[in-house]
C-alpha cells in the first residue's frame, strides 16, 4: 500500500510562481508514488476576515489552478476542508489535549498577534486545526515549506500526547520530504520569500498574470550594482532570477554558468521572462478550459470529499471512543 501524503494551501491572495515551483509542482510529482490528498484549507483562511464572495471565488480559483497545474483527480483527492466536517470536529477534540503554552510559543502566532490590534481565538487554534488536517488521514508525509515546520513539530507533539493519554491512535507524521523545489523570493525585495499576501504590483508573478504583466514585473525586478551576471559576487536579486529560470527550464548548473556568465541584466531578464511565460502558458490555457464548465470543478470537489470521508469519519469515531465520548447507535 502506498504511504499517504497530505498538504494544504489557503485560498487567500493569488497563487504565484513561488507556490508553483515550491509546492504545487512537487505535489504533481508525488501523486504517482503516494496516495495524495490535497486540500484547500478554507477554515484556516477565515482565521482572518475574508470578504465572503471573494473567498468563495478564491476557493474555486485555487481548485482550478491545482488541476491546471497537473493534479490528477483520478489518482488524487482534491478537497475543500470545510466540506469534510471531521476536520473541525477533530480540531476540537485535539484542542482539548493541547496545552495553551504550546500554542502561545508558535512564532507565526506571535508575529500575527503582534501585527494585529485584536486577534481572534482562531489564530491561536490555527495549528491545532492543521494537526487535525493531517492526523485525520493518518498521513505519513506532509510536504510543507520551512515556515510550517514548527506547526508540523506541534502536530507530532499533539499526536504523541494523544497516543500516550489514550493509547496508540495516530501515525506520527514525518515533517516533510526533502524539498526539491525552488525557494522563490520577491521580485521587488529578494530578501523576502515571495508571498501571496504581500501587496505591491512588482512583488509576485501570479499564475494567472497576463503575459505582458508578468514580463513587466520581471523587467523591473531588483538586481544589484554589478554590470552583468557574475556567479561569484551576485546579489540575491540576480540569484533569484537565475533560480526562477533554472526551475522553469531544468537546466543544469553547468549550463547556467556557461550561458549566463557575463550577460547584462536587461538580457537576463528578457530570457527569464521567456522561460516564465513558456512555463505559465499551458497552465493558463488548461485553467481557461476548465473554468468554462463550472459543473466539472464541482464534480471533482464532490468526488474528493466523498473519497476521503470514510477515512476521516473512521478516525473521528475511534478518537471519540478512546476519549470516552458516548456513542449512540445510528
Ligand atoms: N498552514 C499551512 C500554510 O499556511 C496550510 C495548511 C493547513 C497545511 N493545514 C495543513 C499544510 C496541513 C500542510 C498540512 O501553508
Amino acid at each position: 500500500m502506498k504511504a499517504r501524503v497530505f498538504s494544504g494551501m489557503q485560498p487567500t491572495g493569488n497563487l504565484h510562481i513561488g507556490n508553483y515551483l515550491g509546492a504545487l509542482r512537487n505535489w504533481v510529482k508525488l501523486q504517482h508514488d503516494y496516495e495524495c490528498i490535497f486540500c484547500i484549507v478554507d477554515l484556516h483562511a477565515i482565521t482572518v476576515y475574508q470578504p465572503p464572495a471573494e473567498l468563495r471565488e478564491k476557493i474555486r480559483q485555487v481548485a482550478g489552478l491545482y488541476l491546471a497545474a497537473g493534479i490528477d483527480p483520478k489518482i488524487t483527492a482534491l478537497t475543500v476542508q470545510s466540506s469534510v466536517p471531521q476536520h473541525a470536529e477533530l480540531g476540537w477534540l485535539l484542542t482539548c489535549v493541547t496545552p495553551l503554552g504550546w500554542l502561545e510559543r508558535m512564532t507565526q502566532f506571535k508575529a500575527k498577534a503582534e501585527a494585529a490590534e485584536t486577534i481572534g481565538d482562531g489564530l491561536l487554534q490555527y495549528p491545532v486545526l492543521m494537526a487535525a488536517d493531517v492526523l485525520l488521514y493518518n498521513a505519513a508525509v506532509v510536504p510543507v515549506g520551512d515556515d510550517q515546520r514548527q506547526h508540523m513539530e506541534l502536530t507530532r507533539d499533539i499526536a504523541e500526547r494523544f497516543n500516550s493519554l489514550y493509547g496508540e491512535t495516530f501515525v506520527v507524521p514525518q515533517t516533510s520530504l526533502p524539498m526539491v523545489g525552488a525557494r522563490v523570493m520577491g521580485l521587488d525585495d529578494p530578501t523576502k520569500k515571495m508571498s501571496k499576501s504581500t501587496a505591491g504590483s512588482g512583488h509576485a508573478i501570479g499564475l494567472l498574470d497576463k503575459p505582458e504583466e508578468a514580463r513587466k514585473k520581471i523587467m523591473r525586478a531588483t538586481t544589484d550594482s554589478n554590470p552583468a551576471v557574475d556567479f561569484e559576487t551576485m546579489g540575491p536579486g540576480v540569484q533569484n532570477l537565475l533560480g526562477i529560470f533554472q526551475a522553469f527550464t531544468d537546466w543544469s548548473q553547468d549550463e547556467m554558468h556557461r550561458h549566463f556568465t557575463g550577460m547584462r541584466y536587461g538580457d537576463l531578464k528578457k530570457q527569464v521572462a521567456e522561460a516564465v511565460l513558456a512555463g505559465l502558458a499551458p497552465i493558463q490555457q488548461r485553467y481557461a478550459e476548465l473554468m468554462q464548465d463550472p459543473g466539472y470543478l464541482e464534480s471533482i470537489l464532490q468526488e474528493g470529499r466523498d473519497r476521503v470521508t470514510p477515512t476521516a469519519a473512521g478516525i473521528v469515531k475511534t478518537v471519540k471512543e478512546r476519549m470516552g465520548l458516548y456513542t449512540i447507535a445510528p
